[in-house]
């Protein structure tokens, strides 16, 4: 502040991570109105999308084989189909929320050749054919999908979308991946999916709240894995967002057009 000395800079964070839609960040930059709020977004999502992969993967892998190197299971040859799994190859990959992350998401997918990404979003996107991704109702999603993947934003619209009755019209053999916001998903509905065989895995990097109390019974289950909300953690993304941050507090003090406003 020696080079602005006329200006006190706050620095005041916008719910981590939130996405533009969430209400919670929508309350707040209506509280900023002298205040010009800016967001690192852009440098999130190829991580988040890697992320997405990877969690997918994990979840795929726990409710197989973690466990048995843990309890001492592995070796155990005899049995073909002994901790075999889903592939991604030839399955059905349905995305909830065809936004950055969404489509971030489904792009890197493309590469392991999925039978077919369908996605659910308020409308058919532009965009999307770029993949081939196509539109599905969220019924058809819910139906059709052997992986789903929520990217959607957490609003009235969507909180505890993923209840009981959703979890009843998804395959058994779903694996169901969440890393956008745990209130999208009603996790004692999802608890009795994953322990009535309602469904098969999930993967979940959010949770409400967080960190989830360690009592918890999605915890105890060897067929959900729970990471801590560290879908964008990576030392690029993090260098980049800080570095985005300083020059949007730059240009802001110099009264500039910043590099990366909320508008
Ligand atoms: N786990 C993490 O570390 C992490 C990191 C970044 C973002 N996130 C979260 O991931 C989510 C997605 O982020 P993003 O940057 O892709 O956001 P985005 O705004 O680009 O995409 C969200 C999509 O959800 C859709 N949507 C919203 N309400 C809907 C409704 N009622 N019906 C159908 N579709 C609806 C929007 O149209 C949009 O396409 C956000 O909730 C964000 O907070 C999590």
């Amino acid at each position: 502040m020696e080079v602005f000395p006329q200006y006190t800079l706050y620095c005041y964070t916008v719910k981590y991570h939130a996405s533009l839609l969430d209400p919670e960040v929508n309350m707040e930059v209506t509280l900023m109105e002298r205040i010009h709020p800016t967001q690192i977004r852009k440098y999130r999502i190829s991580c988040v999308g890697i992320y997405q992969r990877m969690d997918m993967c994990i979840s795929m892998y726990t409710c197989r084989s973690i466990d048995s190197v843990i309890h001492g299971g592995l070796g155990r040859w005899d049995n073909a189909l002994y901790l075999s799994g889903i592939e991604i190859k030839e399955s059905v990959i349905g995305i909830a929320g065809f936004g950055r992350i969404g489509f971030a998401t489904a792009k890197r997918l493309k590469a392991f050749e999925p039978s077919k990404i369908i996605y659910w979003d308020v409308g058919p996107l532009e965009y999307a054919k770029e993949i081939g991704a196509e539109f599905a109702s969220f019924e058809e999603l819910l139906k059709n999908s052997d992986i789903i993947i929520v990217c959607v934003s957490l609003t009235d619209g969507t909180r505890g979308l993923f209840n009981k009755e959703a979890f009843k019209k998804m395959k058994p053999s779903v694996i169901f991946i969440n890393t956008s916001r745990g209130a999208v998903v009603n996790q004692d509905d999802l608890y009795t999916a994953l322990t009535t065989g309602q469904i098969l895995a999930a993967g979940l990097d959010v949770t409400t709240p967080e960190p989830l109390p360690r009592d918890n019974p999605l915890l105890s289950l060897p067929n959900c894995t729970i990471s801590p909300h560290i879908a964008s953690v990576s030392n690029k993304t993090r260098y980049a967002m800080a570095e985005l941050t300083a020059r949007n507090i730059i240009a802001g003090l110099k009264g500039e057009k910043m590099p990366a406003p909320v508008c």
